[in-house]
């Protein structure tokens, strides 16, 4: 593709001299795991964010579980979400134990739609997990409000939303306890597999340490059961790297998202919709068309990269749909996943780029309606 949907490795260029300085610097150290860049990483990722700790683990995957692990969820409990995510969300309630029941998300901002939480409420009920997805926040406000009318915890999957803000607040310092992913294409993204999770209240944090290494103890002694997922020192020092830039680097991603909106908001084709309340980081650029797959053929043949995030909600999949209750009608949801498409949109993405995109999909409507 002459331009990728998303380019990890243009980031690592772009820091090139600071990563490879900080990645010498792990390997001389000889410490790999949970070393002194681990612990200065939780350290300046929580105080970015606004909460009072961070525990760096594996991935996001494990982030969510744990998370949710941590609040003591798992066999007959139930925890509401959204069908219309990355499968991981699901998979880590499923990993829990628990239940994953899904509400549709509201069509505007993609994210979980408040006003259903009411009807998927039950006796079982133990947490609400928003995404905000695409580096869009949801409506956190409502949300919080609602969990604490019923005794729910609010556990944030922040994985696609490193640095967004919703009503002044950063996403991941609203829930009680936060998720994120790093990805290597996330807005704050690691050479291979990592994630943290935030939260601010110290019995959860001593819970979660112990949790991601065996249940161990000070003295190496498991008080309750737990898992191997650590963050790595490597991962670690070029996260540190990465989160210094990280305000930059999604400012980059709304000006491009913004010119796109330039673009293509006179074409009539529908874009992500701004809201007030936030400031969202663009992690993707979702665009939405009835006939999206015409159109991913047509800019594939102009050599442009995109992706369909996600082509079959978490309740249709052959792996997951037996293990899910669905809340109502997801039909929102269900018309996502036949309509979106991710755009190119990443930090060093070349505004020239935006603009041979942008002119591509305004030749193939006008050749629809033509
Ligand atoms: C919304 C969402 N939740 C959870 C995850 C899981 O993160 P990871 O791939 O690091 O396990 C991802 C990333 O894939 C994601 O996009």
């Amino acid at each position: 593709m002459i331009v990728p949907q998303a380019d990890p490795k243009a980031n690592y260029l772009a820091h090139r001299e600071e990563i490879d300085a900080a990645v010498m610097r792990v390997l001389n150290a000889g410490a790999y795991i949970l070393g002194e860049e681990t612990r200065l990483f939780e350290q300046e990722f929580a105080s970015y964010i606004g909460q009072r700790y961070a525990v760096g683990v594996a991935s996001g995957t494990d982030a969510l579980f744990l998370a949710l692990r941590a609040c003591d969820i798992g066999a007959s409990h139930e925890v509401i979400t959204v069908a219309h995510t990355a499968v991981a969300t699901i998979a880590a309630i499923c990993m829990a134990g628990a239940t994953p029941v899904c509400v549709d998300i509201d069509p505007q901002s993609r994210t979980l739609d408040p006003n259903l939480l009411e009807a998927a409420l039950t006796p079982h009920t133990r947490a609400i997990v928003p995404v905000h997805l695409y580096g869009q926040p949801a409506a956190m406000q409502s949300i919080c409000e609602f969990a604490e009318q019923h005794g729910l915890w609010v556990i944030e999957d922040c994985a696609q939303a490193h640095g967004a803000v919703y009503q002044g607040r950063k996403i991941g310092a609203w829930g009680q306890i936060a998720a994120f992913s790093f990805y290597p294409t996330k807005n704050l993204g690691a050479l291979g597999d990592g994630g943290a999770i935030l939260c601010s209240d110290s019995n959860l944090y001593e819970r979660l340490k112990a949790l991601r290494q065996y249940g161990w103890d000070e003295g190496r002694i498991s008080q309750s059961a737990g898992v191997n997922s650590r963050l790595d020192e490597l991962q670690a020092a070029v996260l540190r790297v990465k989160l210094r830039h990280l305000d930059d680097d999604n400012a980059q991603r709304r000006n491009l998202a913004a010119r796109y909106m330039e673009l293509l908001a006179p074409v009539g084709i529908a874009l992500p919709k701004q809201d007030a309340d936030s400031i969202p980081v663009f992690h993707l650029y979702v665009i939405q068309h009835a006939l999206r797959d015409l159109l991913r053929a047509f800019l594939a043949r102009r050599s442009i990269g995109t992706a369909i995030h996600y082509p079959l909600p978490a309740h249709l999949q052959p792996g997951y749909r037996d293990r899910i209750r669905v809340a109502g009608s997801l039909a929102n949801t269900e018309y996502a996943a036949q309509s979106v498409l991710s755009l190119p949109l990443y930090p060093e993405l070349h505004p020239e780029s935006v603009e041979q995109v942008a002119a591509a999909i305004r030749e193939w409507l006008a050749d629809q309606s033509a």
